[in-house]
């Protein structure tokens, strides 16, 4: 029992065609003109209608503890919003508090993982260092193909590394072929001027930007380049949304260093007024970095284009306002960092990008789903439409409208920062391992369902072009 997709327009990163999809045992199994169903195959008519490869979010947070509290949607609920969005493979961070192993850090990771009704992979993040570091790192990408590192230069005196520590991750990622991602952000200067705003009474959402200023994320992305520079490593940047760090991007490129960025449609569509809403309500726009002045959107819009900024992710990481957020009422340094996202990825970048002509079609497909799976070794059995790819496929209706609100989407959390937000298009039925998931506004999903994606270090620095 197959199914077969008739009369949509199949896109790819590199190709538009009408053409057909068969999928059986949960794979692709022929992508041609008239293909003829089989017995029992479910046939889905997508005539007007666009068929995209599954989402792949290369940065999502599900239950992470977290700022004395543990992010709200767990594996389950995280990837089903996942998958009503069109999201079908996440790739979620192992992160061990400091002293914790990092493989018994992953064992925890492996048992909440469990639920999820959709597919998913792991990087592994170093949160400190020890002799025993290394050889752990070996075995993450040996054993359980963890083939990327995360390292943050911020969250001082929590799970931030230093310079040295981060200098190591990179050595051995070298040794391993593995790809070190980094959250830049210069965690000493952030802890100065938070103390400086506190001291002054300052203790607003808005002194969460206010202390986290571009020049923070441009140094930290310009060290962590030179860093990976000096041991010859590639090196993926997550979240970036700025000029400042652009630049530094953008200067590595030039000199032939292999630099990759992701940037969230968050830091493309919001600008730093949202830190003026009333009521504590700014809260929930709290993540870092924060959301920047007006000027750098089109900045990141102008890199998308010019494929400085490979991927974007979402970052996912709710946090409800009643009881979490708010626990920063008093002192904004408290304020758990995080926002929800993973449903209204590819409806945003869709509306944002392709409705208004920013970027092709081709290239949305690019950004969404076929360069983080070439990054992150996922590619192509993610990422694409191809004969014997997982059968992860999105029919996408370019007609529909809907308007985002925390009432209506799937996220476990009491607020959407992208609340009222029309967006052009819609996902009429998820496929996620060869099964429909979602359709005509309905998820049907098995909580366990999800399966770990081992992940290969083989293309992490190939070419991730179209
Ligand atoms: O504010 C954020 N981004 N929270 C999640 C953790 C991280 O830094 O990615
Ligand atoms: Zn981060
Ligand atoms: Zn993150």
């Amino acid at each position: 029992m197959g199914i077969l997709i008739k009369n949509g327009e199949v896109v790819t990163a590199s190709d538009r065609s009408n053409v057909d999809v068969r999928c059986g045992g949960g794979k692709v199994v022929a992508i041609g003109r008239d293909l003829k169903a089989e017995a029992g195959d479910t046939i889905i008519d997508a005539s007007g209608q666009f068929v995209f490869p599954g989402g792949v979010d290369a940065h999502v947070h599900m239950e992470l503890p977290f700022m004395g509290t543990e992010s709200s949607d767990d594996f389950e609920t995280g990837t089903a919003a996942g998958v009503a969005g069109g999201t079908t493979t996440i790739i979620d961070f192992v992160i061990p508090a400091r002293g914790v192993r990092l493989l018994d850090g992953l064992r925890d990771w492996q048992a909440k993982a469990k639920k999820a009704v959709a597919d998913y992979a792991f990087h592994m993040a170093v949160t400190w260092y020890d002799e025993k570091t290394d050889d752990e790192l070996r075995a993450c990408v040996k054993d359980h193909g963890i083939t990327s590192f995360k390292t943050f230069m911020a969250y001082k005196g929590a799970i931030g590394i230093d310079d040295t520590e981060l200098f190591r991750v990179m050595a051995i990622a070298k040794e391993l072929g593995a790809l070190v991602t980094v959250h830049a952000e210069h965690g000493d200067a952030i802890v100065e001027l938070q103390k400086k705003f506190i001291k002054e009474g300052k203790i607003a959402p808005k002194y969460h930007a206010l202390s986290r200023p571009p020049e923070v994320e441009g140094e930290a992305t310009n060290r962590a380049i030179m860093l990976a520079r000096l041991t010859g490593e590639p090196l993926y940047i997550v979240h970036l949304t700025c000029r400042e760090a652009l630049n530094a991007v953008y200067e590595a490129r030039a000199r032939g260093q292999i630099v990759f960025a992701e940037t969230c449609p968050q830091y493309l569509l919001l600008d730093d007024s949202v830190y003026d809403k009333p009521d504590f309500e700014a809260a929930a726009f709290v993540m870092s970095p924060p959301i920047r002045p007006k000027g750098h959107q089109e900045a990141l819009w102008n890199a998308l284009r010019a494929g400085l900024i490979q991927v974007v992710a979402t970052d996912h990481c709710p946090f409800n306002q009643l009881g979490q957020k708010e626990m920063g009422r008093a002192d904004f340094t408290k304020i758990p960092n995080g926002a929800a996202g993973i449903e209204n990825r590819l409806g945003l970048l869709y509306t944002a990008g392709v409705v208004s002509g920013r970027i092709d079609v081709c290239e949305f497909v690019n950004l969404f789903a076929t360069q983080p799976a070439k990054i992150f070794g996922l590619y192509p059995r993610k990422g694409s439409i191809v004969v014997g790819g997982d059968a992860d496929l999105v029919v996408y209706d370019p007609t529909a409208r809907r308007t985002i609100s925390a009432k209506t989407h799937h996220h476990r959390c009491d607020r959407n920062i992208f609340e009222g937000f029309e967006v052009h298009g819609e996902a009429t039925h998820v496929i996620a391992n060869g099964r429909v998931q979602y359709k005509d506004g309905k998820l049907d999903v098995k909580r366990g369902a999800g399966r770990y994606v081992p992940r290969t270090s083989k293309q992490v620095v190939s070419d991730s072009s179209r």
